[in-house]
């Protein structure tokens, strides 16, 4: 498999990017509507914390992603699906890459703001140029919670859409981007 995307399929990279982010999300987003609950205050901390930290790589890993597409070609669809449905799709990823890079930036700047930024070891990851102050950390705490009920709807949709494309169209849209699985259309060119 090649490392960049072709004409027809995900490269192993855009694969990597996509399954990791996604693996990540849907951890970040069950803990981070259970860890609130947690009643011992030292696992409460080492709970929020890696939230925190996971979240950065989040963050990261969509930079680096974004610059990635950038630089590739991303695949075409099968002559079959309809305009309208490329342009949902199309859209659909664009609120996706928005949503996972404002989710971790507003967690961010909301946790260095209330004076709790992510820790690894002794090193306090705070966001540059932000001290403490009551009005930023409940404006992005806010969009938080708000983004936390948005990102699993355009989710599930996109979740929909996949299921479509493999079930009930029986193209190869889910399967290029599966790992380790060979895209038919390679062969065809
Ligand atoms: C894609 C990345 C992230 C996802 C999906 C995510 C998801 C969530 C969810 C679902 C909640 C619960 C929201 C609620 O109860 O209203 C939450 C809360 C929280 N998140 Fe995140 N989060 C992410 C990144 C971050 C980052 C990077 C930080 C900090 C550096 C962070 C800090 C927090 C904090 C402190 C809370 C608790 C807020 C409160 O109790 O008021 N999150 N997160
Ligand atoms: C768990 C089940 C999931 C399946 C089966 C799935 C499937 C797919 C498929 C088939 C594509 C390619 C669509 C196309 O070419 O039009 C795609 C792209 C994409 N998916 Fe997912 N996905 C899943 C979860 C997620 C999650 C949880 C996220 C976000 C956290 C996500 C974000 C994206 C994005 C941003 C793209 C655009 C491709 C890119 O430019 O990187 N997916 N997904």
């Amino acid at each position: 498999m090649s490392l960049k995307n072709t004409a027809t399929s995900y490269g192993a990279i855009a694969k990597f990017f996509h399954w990791t982010v996604a693996l990540a999300v849907i951890a970040l987003l069950i803990v981070g509507f259970i860890m609130g609950t947690i009643q011992d205050k030292t696992l409460k901390l080492q709970v929020y914390n890696l939230h925190k930290l996971i979240g950065l790589t989040v963050l990261l890993l969509m930079l680096l992603r974004l610059v990635w597409r950038f630089m590739n070609v991303q695949p075409g669809y099968p002559a079959a699906v309809p305009r309208w449905e490329r342009k949902a799709a199309r859209g659909v990823h664009d609120l996706l890459y928005l949503a996972l890079i404002l989710m971790p930036l507003s967690g961010w700047i909301m946790s260095t703001a209330v004076g709790h930024p992510p820790q690894l070891g002794s090193w306090l990851i705070a966001v540059p140029g932000i001290e403490i102050n009551k009005t930023i950390a409940n404006f992005f705490n806010t969009l938080h919670s708000i983004l936390a009920w948005i990102i699993p709807g355009i989710i599930i949709i996109h979740l929909a859409a996949a299921i479509k494309h493999h079930w009930f169209d029986k193209n190869e849209v889910l399967i290029r981007m599966l790992p380790w699985v060979k895209n038919p259309a390679e062969d065809r060119g």
